[in-house]
């Protein structure tokens, strides 16, 4: 089962599942995008499913895991991957306005939260071995100040801790953070799925000189990033292996990512970027 399986990671991710040999439910917020997804897959002789959910709202997952029961009767594989971003990435924490904080939140952390409340007690009464693969990010290991890095390190916070607790209770469940670096999607598009009680989607002619050079220097590195193909055959590869940290990055965010501890465990004040 995964999550912003329509597009992007999580389409990536269903894609070499299938061709693993193992069946599928695809869901997303996206209907026209997600039944094309599944129309790709079946017609690569994948045996799937897709129901449309706001990984937002608790009911709509609540409703989703009932239709994974009810289609397949198991849950082995979770992907908590749907997710979003603004624009307006790199803006203060008090620049941003309260609809990004609880779009954005309320997709990328709650809706991981919400994931794991509905499967994972279905997943450990069925007894089975099984794992959760949640999608944070790199900004889930490094710093930013606004909505985006504080929900990944929700992400990679909570899942860490799920993965000690499921060690813990010797579940036969295991889990793995995917931290992706820079990769070729649609995530700066995210704004297309953004619903009109969090603001709708942003005027992008109303965004500053300054948050406007910065989106087309992103668009430009998300063209040029990493395949979702090769992000998925690491989760694939991660998951074999029971191997917790799944992080397809540039090597400069590996290195940003070192430093960070560096100064933590240093106690030094945080290193500053070089100034652009
Ligand atoms: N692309 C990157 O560079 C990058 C880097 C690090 C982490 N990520 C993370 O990877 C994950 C997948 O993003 P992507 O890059 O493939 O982007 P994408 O936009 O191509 O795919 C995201 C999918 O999530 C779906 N979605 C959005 N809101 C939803 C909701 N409320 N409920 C259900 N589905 C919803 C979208 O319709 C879309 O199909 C996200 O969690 C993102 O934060 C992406």
């Amino acid at each position: 089962m995964v999550t912003g399986a329509a597009s992007g990671i999580g389409l990536a991710m269903a894609t070499r599942f299938a061709a693993a040999g193992m069946k599928l439910v695809l869901a997303d917020i996206e209907t026209a995008a997600l039944q094309r997804a599944l129309a790709q897959l079946q017609w690569q002789s994948a045996q799937a499913i897709a129901v449309t959910v706001d990984v937002a709202d608790a009911a709509s997952v609540e409703r989703l895991a009932d239709a994974v029961y009810e289609a397949f009767g198991a849950t082995h594989l979770l992907c908590n991957n749907a997710g979003v971003a603004a624009p307006a990435l790199l803006q203060p924490t008090w620049e941003n306005c309260l609809e990004d904080w609880h779009w954005i939140l309320g997709v990328n952390l709650m809706g991981v939260v919400h994931g794991m409340r509905s499967f994972v007690p279905r997943m450990l009464a069925g007894g089975d071995e099984g794992h959760i693969v949640n999608t944070a990010s790199v900004a889930g290991l490094l710093t930013g100040s606004g909505p985006y890095f504080a929900s990944k390190h929700g992400v990679s916070c909570l899942t860490e801790g799920l993965y000690k607790d499921l060690k813990a209770a010797g579940a036969k469940l295991s889990a793995s953070v995917l931290c992706p670096g820079v990769i070729r999607t649609q995530i700066l598009d995210a704004e297309r799925n953004r619903p009109t009680q969090f603001g709708g989607p942003t005027d992008m002619s109303a965004l500053s000189e300054r948050e406007q050079q910065w989106t087309t220097g992103f668009r430009a590195a998300l063209e040029a990033g990493i395949e979702p193909s090769v992000v998925a055959d690491a989760v694939h590869d991660a998951i074999v292996a029971d191997r917790y940290y799944i992080v397809p990055a540039q090597p400069e965010y590996l290195e940003r990512i070192a430093l960070r501890m560096a100064d933590i465990t240093a106690l030094r004040n945080p290193t500053l970027p070089p100034k652009k």
